[in-house]
């Protein structure tokens, strides 16, 4: 697929992320630059930027062009958003028109394949298939996910009434605290370090076998159950009933001995496992804390864990359901998003036009098309 005018220069636009609570941005200013200096236009949606702390002005300055939603989804041959915008901005946009984002293809795509049945180009970087090179420098879910695991070891940190690291003074030796990541994937690996950075003893444990060695090539150590579920793919596969009760009743002892426990488990396209009942909960020591980043509509890791809110047991407890934690990082995770982003626009961009041929081993995998298309 070829857009029909090759001849024009191509207008990529970056649009109000309208979620709930959503501050980040697709475009940020050094990387707008980078693009003009490539030969597009960009325009960016008055505002768009201010949740990441980038005025109008810094667009304009790096020689974007700023005017209304209307204006620019007008103008624009591709635009470019984090999150999936509302059915009625997707209504807004005419076919031939290129999306791209973190689109929740996999989740409930109703509006999306009314977009995709329009002719609007959908692409989602969610279906991005990750493990090939290449799509490297364009996997917005590990640069989120970093993004996400990092910052759910200061949350722990903050809502720790004690130190992370040993601490030896005056006043007497405080023990280090003792964190377990459950789940160890892209978040989890960085919580892992980060925790183990501010100085804390940490543990890292997944279903999947392979994550041992990365767990324990950060200085932490691995906790094993006898339950193992590698999906075949990178992934962890769902455990049967009859696995995760094993698998909760194996770590609920373990829990138990630890201050801080942050769980990542997540199955691509399931609700994601309860790995800490309440009884678990219920049986931590006061002042231990527990950051659930699976947390969101489906459920979560943590029984009782409610997204973007911080619950206290009455055994003093803390949850916290994390909900979106690179928007609570906007400005860094917005600069990692925009370069994975138009290093997907630069690997459909060939003179001037959007070329979408579905034989490439990414473009085929992100392209969300119409029912039965080949
Ligand atoms: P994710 O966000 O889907 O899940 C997080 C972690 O939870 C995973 O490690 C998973 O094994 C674990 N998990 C699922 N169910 C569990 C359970 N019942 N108990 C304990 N742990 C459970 O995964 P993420 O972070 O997106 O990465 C998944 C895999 O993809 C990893 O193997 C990662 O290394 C791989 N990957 C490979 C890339 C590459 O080759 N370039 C890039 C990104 C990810």
């Amino acid at each position: 697929m070829t857009t029909p005018d090759q001849a024009r220069v191509l207008v990529v636009a970056a649009i109000t992320e309208r979620e709930p609570g959503e501050r980040r941005v697709a475009l940020v200013p050094e990387v707008v630059e980078r693009l003009v200096a490539q030969g597009f236009e960009v325009l960016v949606e008055s505002g768009a930027g201010a949740g990441a702390l980038h005025a109008d002005d810094s667009y304009v300055t790096s020689g974007a062009k700023v005017g209304s939603l209307d204006e620019v989804v007008e103008r624009a041959d591709v635009v470019l958003v984090v999150r999936r915008p509302p059915p009625e901005t997707l209504a807004r946009l005419r076919p031939g028109q290129v999306l791209v984002g973190l689109l929740d293809a996999r989740g409930d795509r109703a509006d999306l394949d009314t977009a995709v049945a329009r002719g609007v180009h959908v692409l989602s970087l969610d279906l991005l298939p990750r493990t090939l090179s290449r799509a490297q420098t364009m996997d917005a879910l590990t640069s989120q996910a970093s993004v996400a695991g990092y910052r759910a070891a200061i949350v722990a940190a903050e809502a720790f009434g004690r130190y992370f690291p040993m601490m030896i003074t005056a006043a007497g030796t405080a023990r280090p605290a003792t964190v377990l990541v459950l789940g160890a994937g892209v978040a989890g690996l960085q919580a892992i370090g980060t925790a183990r950075r501010l100085g804390a003893q940490v543990t890292g444990y997944d279903v999947r076998p392979a994550a041992r060695g990365e767990v324990t090539s950060l200085g932490a150590a691995f906790l094993a159950t006898t339950v193992t579920a590698d999906g075949g793919d990178g992934y962890a596969r769902a455990l049967t009933p009859e696995e995760s009760a094993a698998q909760r009743a194996e770590l609920d002892a373990a829990i138990r001995r630890f201050d801080v426990v942050i769980t990542t488990a997540q199955v691509p396209g399931g609700a994601p496992p309860v790995l800490v009942s309440a009884e678990t909960v219920a049986a931590m020591a006061p002042g231990s804390v527990l950051v659930d980043l699976a947390a969101g509509p489906w459920g979560g890791n943590v029984a009782g864990s409610v997204p973007d809110e911080r619950v206290v047991t009455p055994g003093g407890v803390t949850v916290i359901g994390a909900g979106n934690l690179p928007a609570q990082m906007a400005t860094g995770a917005s600069a990692a998003y925009a370069r994975n982003v138009t290093a997907l626009l630069a690997a459909v961009v060939a003179d001037g036009a959007v070329t979408l041929d579905p034989d490439d081993d990414v473009v085929g995998a992100v392209w969300v098309r119409p029912e039965g298309a080949a």
